[in-house]
């Protein structure tokens, strides 16, 4: 949550420009980052944290491990229950997990409409909490009735309640999807390029799942805010040092299941923290001692949205995994266009 900031307004965008400017002396056209296709696959995994798993391993959440009544609390919550609940119907290969907010109805269809049309092996769920109109309720009801993806837990849908949401996210993937081999955790308005990511799960990563896997766009040394004009302001008594450990910002992180499973272990014994995502992938994380696989190199900067929204765009564009948190809904469905653009020309060219 934190650094979403950092990339929504592209805080960063000087840094980008420079490093763009100097390596586009080096590459002359393409506007591309790195694919991801250029690697050899044995040195580049070799030094890394996580293992892929093979045909001969499988994981299975021990959910034994887990107190009694473990499914029906969250965190210091004493009761807890979904009210409305889709189960992972398949094996899916990736479990897709999107924190939305409940009136985000036109954010969920462009989603729908978008990357989130005609997966294969893929599930997608909306993650929302309760709401205090009826009136909305009865909708979100009824959106469930239309496309069966909605979960929604007992807690109180605002802002310093995400902590239970993502809670709740852990939670569902263990009990109600323990085969998918990966899970995606992100936001309504990041873009997922869902080909090229079922790809790389199956081809450069392992079908059968990874082991010890966590992998974002790794934050490092984020100071703690304590302005009091600061959204983001963190009491002493909240977190007392200066700095966060590393974490994961919350708007797009993949899992492996092992590591849902220690981390929502721990976090279901912790103190209430509201920044979710350095509680999870930051302080629990290195309780669970899990280190971070930066994946900065497979996000799409929101430079090259930009570009792509003037039309000036390579065909390597095309190759990322993630687009950048905060896309308007138009952002959104021209990087939903361009992708199917890009794979029906892709098919085109290789059928000549
Ligand atoms: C990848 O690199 C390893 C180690 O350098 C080498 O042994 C292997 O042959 C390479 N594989 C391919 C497909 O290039
Ligand atoms: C899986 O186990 C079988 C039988 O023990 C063995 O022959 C095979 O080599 C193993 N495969 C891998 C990828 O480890
Ligand atoms: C989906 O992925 C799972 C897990 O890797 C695999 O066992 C299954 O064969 C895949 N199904 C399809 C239809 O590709
Ligand atoms: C968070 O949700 C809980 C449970 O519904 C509720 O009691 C609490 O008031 C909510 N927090 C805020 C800040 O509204
Ligand atoms: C995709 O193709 C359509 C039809 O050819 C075109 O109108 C649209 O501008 C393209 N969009 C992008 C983002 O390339």
């Amino acid at each position: 949550m934190l650094e979403r900031r950092f990339w929504s307004n592209c805080a960063l965008i000087l840094l980008l420009i420079t490093s763009f400017s100097i390596w586009h002396i080096y590459t002359s056209h393409s506007i591309a980052i790195r694919s991801v296709y250029d690697y050899n696959m044995s040195t580049r995994y070799s030094s890394f944290s996580f293992t892929l798993r093979n045909i001969n391993s499988s994981y299975t959440y021990p959910i034994h491990q887990l107190p009694p009544f473990d499914y029906s609390t969250l965190m210091n919550l004493p009761t807890f229950n979904f009210l409305i609940l889709n189960k992972c119907k398949t094996t899916p290969l990736l479990l897709i997990l999107i924190h939305s907010a409940p009136t985000n109805y036109n954010r969920r269809k462009s989603i729908r409409e978008t990357w989130g049309s005609k997966l294969q092996n893929a599930s997608i769920f909306f993650m929302l909490g309760l709401v205090r109109e009826p009136k909305l309720q009865q909708k979100i009801k009824e959106e469930n009735t239309n496309y069966r993806d909605i979960v929604q837990g007992t807690f109180l849908d605002v802002y310093r309640n995400v902590t239970y949401k993502h809670v709740m996210s852990l939670k569902y993937a263990i009990y109600h999807c323990p085969n998918a081999k990966y899970i995606l955790k992100t936001d309504d308005d990041v873009f997922v390029n869902m080909p090229k990511i079922m790809n790389f799960l199956t081809l450069e990563m392992s079908p059968y799942g990874a082991e010890r896997l966590l992998s974002c766009s790794k934050r490092n040394h984020s100071p703690v805010k304590r302005s009091y004009r600061s959204k983001w302001r963190v009491s002493f008594k909240e977190y007392p040092n200066r700095y966060y450990p590393s974490y994961c910002p919350g708007w797009i992180i993949l899992y492996s299941p092992d590591v849902i499973f220690g981390l929502y272990k721990q976090v279901q014994k912790v103190d209430y923290f509201w920044i979710d995502d350095v509680l999870i992938t930051g302080i629990l994380r290195e309780k669970e001692n899990i280190q971070i696989h930066d994946a900065t190199s497979l996000i799409l900067p929101c430079e090259t949205v930009k570009k792509i929204l003037k039309h000036e765009f390579s065909y390597d564009s095309t190759n990322f995994l993630y687009g950048p948190a905060d896309l308007s809904l138009r952002e959104m469905y021209v990087l939903g266009n361009f992708v199917k653009n890009a794979s029906s020309l892709k098919s085109t060219s290789s059928v000549r």
